[in-house]
């Protein structure tokens, strides 16, 4: 948990003048505590929301829209067919063309929007057929135009629930500072078991011996913090306070960085200022990159998930396994943070990237990169409602 101690909060509330009253201490002071608040994700299997009176279909798009996706953009459309049916495009409003030039991680959010209904629609008694690419052919040039999948939900009485689907409520990335022991090799193999995946390869990187990976991963933070365009996409996608992030209800926020508590309210009130000059300013990039290395430090242990090829068909599949590496790792206790920075595409990065994929063979592409550790920190990042989706 990331919070001041009562000395320094006393000292910044002193020469600010500050005084709160203890409800609102206890408003900025959301750490551990599982209870939703109004600008949080749903439960999509909330009593309330399971007792509406809306279409098998929408109830499975409600599911799949909570799935992990980058930068919290939630880059997806649906066209309905019927109560059971409807066709999932990737929507092309809501790229990010300078941190994914190529659209890879688009498409591995569209993958784990897939699983993640797949997984969940069975808790309401449903089998989904997923057809991809029902159109035939695709390519990045038909982003937005062709689907990505039919989806067909098909209700079967004697379902056999995938485990994994009890953990998608719970499911959040965190990128708090991690506590507890390093990952072990059994722990791993604990999460590989439970993950289960299909397409791609899951590869363990203990804590001790990755002084280099961590050195590296945040040299890439660097060169996109350095980078004007891929720097600029994340103060875009940057929600500033509690009403911004209720009223886009999309994007990043220095809720879902982990910081929380007194930290938020200082950071929130009297140093994050809206605006392009102070988000590129030295003090706001150092402070964004003195956050990131304690993360990295705090790492527990690390996975990478690979696959042999790298066509859009490898992104979204590697998609799918990601989302279940996420369920899995929930299940396990664990916590985990992407860092894809190092993963990414544009040629300022290509010098880190190639290093660090030397050793891969031709052709392989390591999709996903985490770091894990455990931590209570519990933020639910907001999801739009669903009928902002629909066509
Ligand atoms: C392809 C992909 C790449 C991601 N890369 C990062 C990343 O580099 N750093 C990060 O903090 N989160 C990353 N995430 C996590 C998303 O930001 C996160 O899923 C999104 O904000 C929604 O939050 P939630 O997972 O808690 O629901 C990535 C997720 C996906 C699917």
């Amino acid at each position: 948990m990331v919070s001041f101690s009562r000395k320094t909060f006393l000292k910044y509330g002193i020469s600010f003048g500050v005084i709160l009253s203890t409800s609102q201490i206890l408003q900025y002071c959301k750490t551990s505590s599982k209870e939703r608040y109004d600008y949080e994700r749903k439960d999509p299997f909330g009593p309330g929301f399971l007792s509406e009176n809306i279409s098998p279909i929408l109830k499975a798009i409600r599911i799949g829209i909570t799935a992990p996706n980058p930068h919290n953009v939630q880059p997806w459309k649906f066209k309905l067919i019927d109560d059971h049916s409807a066709f999932l495009y990737v929507d092309e409003k809501r790229l990010l063309k300078d941190t994914d030039p190529t659209f890879r991680q688009i498409h591995i959010g569209q993958g784990t929007f897939l699983e993640n209904l797949s997984l969940g629609i069975q808790v309401l008694g449903y089998f989904a057929e997923v057809s991809l690419f029902p159109e035939g052919k695709y390519t990045i040039g038909d982003i937005g135009k062709k689907p990505i999948a039919k989806i067909v939900l098909n209700k079967q009485e004697d379902i056999v629930r995938n485990p994994l689907s009890e953990f998608i409520s719970d499911r959040v990335t965190r990128r708090s500072i991690y506590e507890g022991e390093d990952l072990t090799q059994e722990d791993f193999e604990k999460i590989r078991k439970d993950s289960a995946v299909l397409y791609s390869e899951l590869k363990f990187i203990p804590k001790a011996g990755s002084e280099n990976l961590r050195k590296q991963l945040v040299a890439a933070m660097q060169m996109e913090t350095d980078t004007y365009n891929t720097y600029e996409e994340s103060r875009i996608w940057f929600r500033y306070n509690d009403e911004e992030i209720g009223k886009f209800k999309d994007g990043l926020s220095l809720r879902a960085t982990g910081v929380s508590g007194l930290k938020y309210f200082f950071a929130r009130n009297f140093f994050l200022k809206p605006g392009v000059e102070s988000w590129h300013s030295d003090e706001n990039k150092k402070a964004g990159m003195d956050m990131f290395t304690s993360q990295v430090e705090s790492s527990k242990g690390f996975i990478f998930l690979k696959t042999d090829h790298n066509e859009i068909i490898d992104w979204v599949q590697a998609g799918k396994d990601y989302l279940r590496l996420q369920l899995a790792t929930t299940k396990n206790g664990f916590s985990i943070h992407p860092m894809s920075q190092i993963l990414q595409e544009y040629p300022e990065m290509d010098p880190i990237r190639n290093e660090f994929e030397s050793s891969l063979r031709s052709g392989e592409k390591i999709q996903m990169l985490v770091r894990l550790g455990k931590s209570d920190y519990h933020y639910y990042s907001p999801r739009r409602d669903p009928k902002d989706f629909i066509l």
